[in-house]
């Protein structure tokens, strides 16, 4: 059974391998190797333990085994990653109505996300419109979506 909780700093060396092994495998058409790892590299054991200190993440969790995450800061979706394993099973879905759950309850009215290009079908079909043309993000293209939590 998958629960899903708020991140512990005990979590942050299987954040950071749930963050690293999802880039390389699932965002890996989205973006050139080049400038995928850079990002992949980014995000170390202490940089996923700092980041999660200043703002909001939850982890999913199967069998005692780390499988998903999400974060949100401000108003903004961040570092949302399904081990590859483990997609398509809906666990994306309650990590991201948790979250959402989570900003309701800050006052968040709008959350905005930028979406890699395969995240974006599975933004759309929970809420999600466009803001505007796709953009030049760290690593390629990226589309900016919001959606209204009211
Ligand atoms: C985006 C992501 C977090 C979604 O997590 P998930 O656990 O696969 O999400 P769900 O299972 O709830 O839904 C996945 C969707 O793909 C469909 N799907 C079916 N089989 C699938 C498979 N084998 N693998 C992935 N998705 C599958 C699901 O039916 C669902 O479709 P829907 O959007 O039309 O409902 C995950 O795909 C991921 O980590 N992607 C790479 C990282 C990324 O790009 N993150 C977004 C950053 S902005």
């Amino acid at each position: 059974m998958v629960a899903i909780r708020r991140f512990e700093p005990r979590d942050a060396a299987r954040v950071s391998a749930v963050i690293r092994e999802t880039m390389a495998v699932s965002n890996s058409g989205d973006y050139p190797p080049e400038r995928l790892r850079p990002l992949i590299d980014y995000f170390s054991p202490e940089k996923v333990a700092l980041l999660a200190a200043e703002r909001d993440c939850l982890v999913a969790e199967e069998d005692g085994r780390l499988v998903g995450t999400i974060g949100l800061d401000g108003a903004e979706l961040v570092t949302f990653f399904v081990l590859p394993a483990y997609q398509g099973r809906g666990i994306g879905a309650r990590l991201l109505a948790a979250i959402e759950e989570l900003a309701r309850a800050r006052g968040v009215a709008r959350v905005t996300v930028d979406s890699s290009i395969t995240g974006e079908r599975f933004y759309a079909s929970r809420g999600y419109a466009r803001t505007g043309a796709s953009f030049e993000g760290t690593a390629g293209p990226q589309i900016g979506m919001e959606k209204h939590l009211t």
